[in-house]
Protein backbone atom coordinates (compact mmCIF):
# COMPACT_ATOMS: atom_id res chain seq x y z
CA UNK A 1 0.00 0.00 0.00
CA UNK A 2 1.22 3.42 -0.99
CA UNK A 3 2.35 5.58 1.86
CA UNK A 4 0.47 8.65 0.29
CA UNK A 5 -2.90 9.84 -0.01
CA UNK A 6 -3.99 10.95 -3.62
CA UNK A 7 -5.81 14.22 -2.95
CA UNK A 8 -6.78 17.63 -5.05
CA UNK A 9 -3.94 20.49 -3.66
CA UNK A 10 -5.11 24.57 -5.04
CA UNK A 11 -2.01 25.52 -6.79
CA UNK A 12 -3.49 28.30 -8.38
CA UNK A 13 -6.09 30.85 -7.66
CA UNK A 14 -7.39 34.68 -9.40
CA UNK A 15 -10.10 36.24 -9.57
CA UNK A 16 -11.89 39.70 -11.57
CA UNK A 17 -14.67 42.21 -11.02
CA UNK A 18 -16.30 44.15 -13.27
CA UNK A 19 -15.00 48.28 -13.51
CA UNK A 20 -18.48 49.49 -12.72
CA UNK A 21 -18.83 50.50 -8.94
CA UNK A 22 -22.38 51.55 -7.83
CA UNK A 23 -22.60 52.54 -4.16
CA UNK A 24 -25.23 52.27 -1.55
CA UNK A 25 -25.32 56.10 -1.78
CA UNK A 26 -26.12 55.45 -5.52
CA UNK A 27 -28.78 53.05 -5.09
CA UNK A 28 -30.46 55.50 -2.64
CA UNK A 29 -30.78 58.17 -5.34
CA UNK A 30 -33.32 55.63 -6.96
CA UNK A 31 -35.33 53.67 -4.47
CA UNK A 32 -36.43 53.74 -0.87
CA UNK A 33 -33.13 52.43 1.31
CA UNK A 34 -30.06 54.40 2.58
CA UNK A 35 -26.34 54.08 2.82
CA UNK A 36 -27.09 53.78 6.72
CA UNK A 37 -29.53 50.36 6.24
CA UNK A 38 -27.76 48.83 4.03
CA UNK A 39 -24.32 49.29 6.15
CA UNK A 40 -25.91 48.65 9.41
CA UNK A 41 -28.11 45.37 8.20
CA UNK A 42 -25.38 43.94 5.84
CA UNK A 43 -21.81 45.62 5.58
CA UNK A 44 -22.01 45.99 2.07
CA UNK A 45 -20.89 49.81 1.17
CA UNK A 46 -20.34 49.32 -2.53
CA UNK A 47 -20.73 46.23 -5.05
CA UNK A 48 -19.25 45.75 -9.06
CA UNK A 49 -21.87 45.52 -11.77
CA UNK A 50 -21.46 43.96 -15.27
CA UNK A 51 -22.47 46.48 -18.32
CA UNK A 52 -24.91 45.44 -20.48
CA UNK A 53 -22.95 42.91 -22.92
CA UNK A 54 -21.29 41.71 -20.27
CA UNK A 55 -21.68 38.16 -19.39
CA UNK A 56 -21.08 35.52 -16.78
CA UNK A 57 -18.31 33.75 -19.69
CA UNK A 58 -16.46 36.83 -19.94
CA UNK A 59 -15.54 37.36 -16.08
CA UNK A 60 -15.12 33.37 -15.69
CA UNK A 61 -12.87 33.18 -19.15
CA UNK A 62 -10.91 36.10 -17.25
CA UNK A 63 -10.24 34.32 -13.52
CA UNK A 64 -9.47 31.37 -15.25
CA UNK A 65 -6.99 32.90 -17.05
CA UNK A 66 -5.47 34.12 -13.75
CA UNK A 67 -5.79 31.15 -11.81
CA UNK A 68 -4.17 29.25 -14.34
CA UNK A 69 -1.00 31.67 -14.79
CA UNK A 70 -0.81 31.89 -11.17
CA UNK A 71 -0.46 27.60 -10.95
CA UNK A 72 2.02 28.13 -14.04
CA UNK A 73 0.16 25.95 -16.53
CA UNK A 74 -1.65 26.26 -19.65
CA UNK A 75 -3.71 23.14 -19.68
CA UNK A 76 -5.77 21.35 -17.78
CA UNK A 77 -7.40 18.02 -18.02
CA UNK A 78 -11.16 19.21 -17.11
CA UNK A 79 -13.42 22.45 -16.36
CA UNK A 80 -15.58 22.93 -13.54
CA UNK A 81 -17.57 26.37 -14.13
CA UNK A 82 -19.97 26.92 -10.57
CA UNK A 83 -23.01 29.50 -11.67
CA UNK A 84 -26.16 30.72 -11.22
CA UNK A 85 -26.40 32.93 -14.32
CA UNK A 86 -25.19 31.05 -17.39
CA UNK A 87 -24.53 33.05 -20.87
CA UNK A 88 -27.90 30.83 -21.83
CA UNK A 89 -30.33 28.62 -20.46
CA UNK A 90 -28.57 26.15 -22.87
CA UNK A 91 -26.01 25.17 -23.32
CA UNK A 92 -23.80 25.44 -20.27
CA UNK A 93 -20.96 27.97 -20.45
CA UNK A 94 -18.03 26.09 -18.91
CA UNK A 95 -17.26 24.19 -22.43
CA UNK A 96 -17.52 28.03 -24.53
CA UNK A 97 -15.03 28.78 -21.02
CA UNK A 98 -12.57 26.18 -22.30
CA UNK A 99 -12.74 27.36 -25.77
CA UNK A 100 -11.79 30.64 -25.24
CA UNK A 101 -9.23 29.89 -22.62
CA UNK A 102 -7.54 27.33 -25.32
CA UNK A 103 -8.05 24.19 -23.35
CA UNK A 104 -9.05 21.75 -26.34
CA UNK A 105 -11.46 19.71 -25.90
CA UNK A 106 -11.50 18.76 -22.25
CA UNK A 107 -14.45 17.75 -20.19
CA UNK A 108 -15.99 21.11 -19.23
CA UNK A 109 -19.34 21.65 -17.13
CA UNK A 110 -21.73 23.63 -15.15
CA UNK A 111 -22.52 22.98 -11.35
CA UNK A 112 -25.56 24.91 -10.33
CA UNK A 113 -25.83 25.42 -6.47
CA UNK A 114 -26.32 29.35 -5.79
CA UNK A 115 -24.07 30.60 -3.67
CA UNK A 116 -22.97 27.60 -2.51
CA UNK A 117 -21.82 26.40 -6.11
CA UNK A 118 -18.21 26.99 -5.97
CA UNK A 119 -17.98 24.37 -2.84
CA UNK A 120 -19.71 21.98 -4.85
CA UNK A 121 -17.47 22.42 -8.10
CA UNK A 122 -14.71 22.32 -5.70
CA UNK A 123 -16.35 18.78 -4.57
CA UNK A 124 -16.83 17.59 -7.97
CA UNK A 125 -13.14 18.53 -9.30
CA UNK A 126 -11.78 16.77 -6.36
CA UNK A 127 -13.90 13.58 -7.42
CA UNK A 128 -12.91 13.30 -10.74
CA UNK A 129 -9.05 13.99 -9.16
CA UNK A 130 -9.89 11.12 -6.60
CA UNK A 131 -11.33 9.00 -9.42
CA UNK A 132 -7.97 9.73 -11.55
CA UNK A 133 -9.83 11.07 -14.42
CA UNK A 134 -8.44 13.82 -14.54
CA UNK A 135 -5.03 15.21 -12.75
CA UNK A 136 -5.66 18.88 -12.95
CA UNK A 137 -8.40 20.50 -12.71
CA UNK A 138 -9.58 24.49 -13.83
CA UNK A 139 -12.44 25.46 -10.86
CA UNK A 140 -14.61 28.66 -11.86
CA UNK A 141 -17.04 30.34 -9.70
CA UNK A 142 -18.95 33.44 -11.77
CA UNK A 143 -21.76 35.14 -11.92
CA UNK A 144 -23.30 37.88 -13.64
CA UNK A 145 -26.17 38.16 -10.94
CA UNK A 146 -27.57 41.48 -11.11
CA UNK A 147 -28.76 40.60 -14.60
CA UNK A 148 -30.96 38.46 -11.85
CA UNK A 149 -31.81 41.19 -10.36
CA UNK A 150 -35.04 43.52 -10.50
CA UNK A 151 -32.88 46.76 -9.64
CA UNK A 152 -36.32 48.38 -8.54
CA UNK A 153 -35.99 45.97 -5.69
CA UNK A 154 -34.87 47.21 -2.41
CA UNK A 155 -35.09 43.77 -0.53
CA UNK A 156 -32.51 42.48 -3.18
CA UNK A 157 -30.49 44.88 -5.45
CA UNK A 158 -28.98 46.61 -2.43
CA UNK A 159 -27.65 42.99 -1.76
CA UNK A 160 -26.07 41.38 -4.62
CA UNK A 161 -22.98 42.40 -7.06
CA UNK A 162 -21.19 40.65 -10.00
CA UNK A 163 -17.74 38.86 -9.99
CA UNK A 164 -15.50 35.95 -10.53
CA UNK A 165 -12.95 33.78 -9.19
CA UNK A 166 -10.81 30.56 -9.76
CA UNK A 167 -8.44 27.76 -8.58
CA UNK A 168 -6.23 24.98 -10.64
CA UNK A 169 -6.52 22.33 -8.37
CA UNK A 170 -3.54 19.67 -8.80
CA UNK A 171 -3.09 15.79 -8.01
CA UNK A 172 -1.17 15.47 -4.90
CA UNK A 173 -0.69 14.01 -1.51
CA UNK A 174 -3.52 14.78 1.38
CA UNK A 175 -0.11 16.00 3.71
CA UNK A 176 0.75 18.68 1.24
CA UNK A 177 -0.24 22.10 1.87
CA UNK A 178 -3.26 23.01 -0.39
CA UNK A 179 -4.69 19.88 -0.13
CA UNK A 180 -8.54 19.78 0.16
CA UNK A 181 -8.94 17.96 2.93
CA UNK A 182 -12.14 16.89 5.35
CA UNK A 183 -15.67 18.00 2.94
CA UNK A 184 -19.26 18.90 4.26
CA UNK A 185 -22.63 18.99 1.32
CA UNK A 186 -25.95 18.99 2.29
CA UNK A 187 -29.19 20.48 0.54
CA UNK A 188 -32.77 20.94 1.45
CA UNK A 189 -35.36 21.25 -1.36
CA UNK A 190 -38.10 21.92 0.89
CA UNK A 191 -36.49 24.90 1.21
CA UNK A 192 -36.22 25.96 -2.40
CA UNK A 193 -38.55 29.15 -2.59
CA UNK A 194 -36.77 30.83 0.07
CA UNK A 195 -34.21 32.14 -3.11
CA UNK A 196 -36.26 31.57 -6.65
CA UNK A 197 -36.45 32.99 -9.81
CA UNK A 198 -40.47 32.27 -10.08
CA UNK A 199 -40.77 32.13 -14.27
CA UNK A 200 -38.60 31.34 -16.35
CA UNK A 201 -37.67 27.90 -16.16
CA UNK A 202 -39.64 24.73 -17.50
CA UNK A 203 -41.84 24.71 -14.51
CA UNK A 204 -43.32 28.31 -15.68
CA UNK A 205 -41.91 29.33 -18.84
CA UNK A 206 -43.83 32.88 -19.15
CA UNK A 207 -45.15 35.22 -16.83
CA UNK A 208 -47.38 38.45 -17.39
CA UNK A 209 -45.15 39.89 -14.13
CA UNK A 210 -42.44 40.91 -15.55
CA UNK A 211 -40.59 40.81 -11.76
CA UNK A 212 -41.28 36.89 -12.06
CA UNK A 213 -38.36 36.64 -13.99
CA UNK A 214 -36.40 38.14 -10.90
CA UNK A 215 -34.77 36.94 -7.84
CA UNK A 216 -36.82 36.84 -5.03
CA UNK A 217 -34.99 35.94 -1.95
CA UNK A 218 -37.32 35.17 1.80
CA UNK A 219 -33.98 37.49 3.65
CA UNK A 220 -34.84 36.73 7.36
CA UNK A 221 -35.26 32.98 6.95
CA UNK A 222 -32.30 32.80 4.43
CA UNK A 223 -30.21 34.65 7.51
CA UNK A 224 -31.13 32.11 10.09
CA UNK A 225 -30.89 28.91 8.44
CA UNK A 226 -27.47 30.33 6.56
CA UNK A 227 -25.86 31.22 10.22
CA UNK A 228 -27.18 27.29 11.31
CA UNK A 229 -26.16 25.24 8.51
CA UNK A 230 -22.80 27.01 7.87
CA UNK A 231 -22.29 26.43 11.54
CA UNK A 232 -23.31 23.00 11.47
CA UNK A 233 -21.28 22.30 7.88
CA UNK A 234 -18.46 23.33 9.26
CA UNK A 235 -18.62 21.32 12.25
CA UNK A 236 -18.71 18.26 10.43
CA UNK A 237 -16.07 19.13 7.89
CA UNK A 238 -13.72 19.79 11.01
CA UNK A 239 -14.55 16.67 12.54
CA UNK A 240 -13.37 15.15 9.13
CA UNK A 241 -10.12 16.86 9.24
CA UNK A 242 -9.57 16.31 12.82
CA UNK A 243 -9.51 19.68 13.42
CA UNK A 244 -11.14 21.61 16.28
CA UNK A 245 -12.61 24.96 15.69
CA UNK A 246 -10.07 26.64 17.14
CA UNK A 247 -7.42 25.44 15.13
CA UNK A 248 -9.04 27.71 12.52
CA UNK A 249 -6.47 30.50 11.26
CA UNK A 250 -8.92 31.77 8.50
CA UNK A 251 -12.81 31.56 8.25
CA UNK A 252 -13.67 32.26 4.83
CA UNK A 253 -17.55 32.45 4.63
CA UNK A 254 -19.78 33.01 1.48
CA UNK A 255 -19.72 36.48 1.44
CA UNK A 256 -23.52 37.55 2.06
CA UNK A 257 -23.74 39.55 5.43
CA UNK A 258 -21.31 40.55 7.53
CA UNK A 259 -23.72 40.03 10.24
CA UNK A 260 -23.85 36.01 8.95
CA UNK A 261 -20.10 36.10 8.84
CA UNK A 262 -19.67 36.69 12.26
CA UNK A 263 -22.96 34.81 13.57
CA UNK A 264 -21.09 31.86 12.33
CA UNK A 265 -17.58 32.44 13.71
CA UNK A 266 -19.56 32.79 17.00
CA UNK A 267 -21.33 29.34 16.99
CA UNK A 268 -18.09 28.29 16.48
CA UNK A 269 -16.09 29.53 19.34
CA UNK A 270 -14.05 31.56 17.20
CA UNK A 271 -12.91 35.28 17.22
CA UNK A 272 -14.56 37.55 15.07
CA UNK A 273 -11.30 39.09 13.89
CA UNK A 274 -10.65 35.17 12.10
CA UNK A 275 -13.62 35.48 9.89
CA UNK A 276 -12.63 37.64 6.76
CA UNK A 277 -14.79 40.20 4.99
CA UNK A 278 -15.07 41.84 1.99
CA UNK A 279 -18.61 41.56 1.41
CA UNK A 280 -18.52 45.44 2.22
CA UNK A 281 -16.78 45.72 -1.12
CA UNK A 282 -18.36 43.58 -3.75
CA UNK A 283 -21.56 42.56 -2.05
CA UNK A 284 -23.20 39.07 -2.10
CA UNK A 285 -21.37 37.67 -5.43
CA UNK A 286 -23.54 34.02 -5.01
CA UNK A 287 -20.99 31.44 -6.19
CA UNK A 288 -18.53 33.63 -7.15
CA UNK A 289 -17.75 34.97 -3.34
CA UNK A 290 -15.58 32.24 -1.92
CA UNK A 291 -12.85 32.31 -4.29
CA UNK A 292 -12.91 35.90 -4.81
CA UNK A 293 -12.53 36.16 -1.39
CA UNK A 294 -9.50 33.84 -1.08
CA UNK A 295 -7.77 35.98 -3.96
CA UNK A 296 -8.54 39.15 -2.15
CA UNK A 297 -7.31 37.96 1.73
CA UNK A 298 -4.48 36.15 -0.24
CA UNK A 299 -3.45 39.37 -1.33
CA UNK A 300 -3.62 41.69 1.36
CA UNK A 301 -1.78 39.45 3.44
CA UNK A 302 -4.52 37.80 5.28
CA UNK A 303 -3.90 34.44 3.76
CA UNK A 304 -0.44 33.12 4.61
CA UNK A 305 0.95 29.59 4.16
CA UNK A 306 0.42 27.31 6.36
CA UNK A 307 -2.76 29.29 7.87
CA UNK A 308 -5.63 26.22 8.87
CA UNK A 309 -8.64 27.85 6.33
CA UNK A 310 -12.45 26.70 6.66
CA UNK A 311 -14.56 27.45 3.46
CA UNK A 312 -18.18 27.50 4.23
CA UNK A 313 -21.34 28.43 2.03
CA UNK A 314 -25.36 28.65 2.16
CA UNK A 315 -27.36 29.11 -0.20
CA UNK A 316 -30.42 28.96 -2.75
CA UNK A 317 -31.77 25.30 -2.79
CA UNK A 318 -31.17 25.79 -0.04
CA UNK A 319 -27.96 24.24 -0.18
CA UNK A 320 -24.46 24.42 2.09
CA UNK A 321 -21.27 23.23 2.05
CA UNK A 322 -17.72 23.74 3.95
CA UNK A 323 -13.98 22.08 3.15
CA UNK A 324 -10.84 22.46 5.00
CA UNK A 325 -7.39 22.92 3.74
CA UNK A 326 -3.82 24.53 5.08
CA UNK A 327 -3.31 27.29 2.55
CA UNK A 328 -0.73 26.62 -0.17
CA UNK A 329 2.14 28.70 -0.56
CA UNK A 330 1.46 29.96 -4.12
CA UNK A 331 3.69 32.82 -4.31
O1 LIG B 1 -26.51 34.43 -0.80
C1 LIG B 1 -27.50 33.57 -0.32
C2 LIG B 1 -27.64 33.82 1.04
N1 LIG B 1 -28.27 35.10 1.25
C3 LIG B 1 -28.20 35.62 2.41
O2 LIG B 1 -27.52 35.06 3.24
C4 LIG B 1 -29.03 36.83 2.76
C5 LIG B 1 -29.52 36.65 4.16
N2 LIG B 1 -30.37 37.70 4.61
C6 LIG B 1 -29.91 38.92 4.95
O3 LIG B 1 -28.74 39.20 4.82
C7 LIG B 1 -30.87 39.88 5.58
O4 LIG B 1 -32.07 39.20 5.88
C8 LIG B 1 -31.18 41.09 4.66
C9 LIG B 1 -29.98 41.99 4.58
C10 LIG B 1 -31.57 40.63 3.27
C11 LIG B 1 -32.33 41.90 5.27
O5 LIG B 1 -31.96 42.32 6.58
P1 LIG B 1 -32.96 42.07 7.79
O6 LIG B 1 -32.32 42.65 8.97
O7 LIG B 1 -33.30 40.59 7.83
O8 LIG B 1 -34.21 42.94 7.37
P2 LIG B 1 -35.72 42.50 7.10
O9 LIG B 1 -35.83 41.81 5.78
O10 LIG B 1 -36.22 41.79 8.32
O11 LIG B 1 -36.39 43.91 7.00
C12 LIG B 1 -36.42 44.81 8.12
C13 LIG B 1 -37.10 46.09 7.67
C14 LIG B 1 -38.42 45.85 6.98
O12 LIG B 1 -39.30 46.91 7.36
P3 LIG B 1 -40.39 46.64 8.52
O13 LIG B 1 -41.24 45.53 8.01
O14 LIG B 1 -39.63 46.29 9.74
O15 LIG B 1 -41.09 47.99 8.59
C15 LIG B 1 -38.11 45.98 5.50
O16 LIG B 1 -39.20 46.41 4.74
O17 LIG B 1 -36.27 46.78 6.71
C16 LIG B 1 -37.04 47.05 5.54
N3 LIG B 1 -36.14 46.97 4.39
C17 LIG B 1 -35.40 48.01 3.99
N4 LIG B 1 -35.30 49.28 4.46
C18 LIG B 1 -34.42 50.09 3.84
C19 LIG B 1 -35.86 45.91 3.60
N5 LIG B 1 -34.94 46.25 2.68
C20 LIG B 1 -34.63 47.54 2.91
C21 LIG B 1 -33.75 48.45 2.30
N6 LIG B 1 -33.67 49.69 2.80
N7 LIG B 1 -32.95 48.10 1.27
Amino acid sequence: MSATTRAAVLTGLGSTVPDQVVTNAMLASRMDTSDEWIRSRTGIRERRVVEPGTATGDLATEAGRRALKSAGVDAVDALVLATTTPDHTCPATGPAVADRLGLGTIPAYDVAAVCSGFLYALATAAGLIALGTADRVLVVAAEAFTTIIDPADRTTAPIFGDGAGAVVLEAGDAAQRGALLGFDLGSDGALADLIIVPAGGSRRRTSADPAEYFMKMRGRTVFTNAVLRMASSSRAALARTGWKPGDVDRLVGHQANVRILRAVAEELGLPAERAFVDVDKYGNTAAASIPLALDDAASSGLLTAGDRVLLTAFGGGASWGAVTLEWPDLS
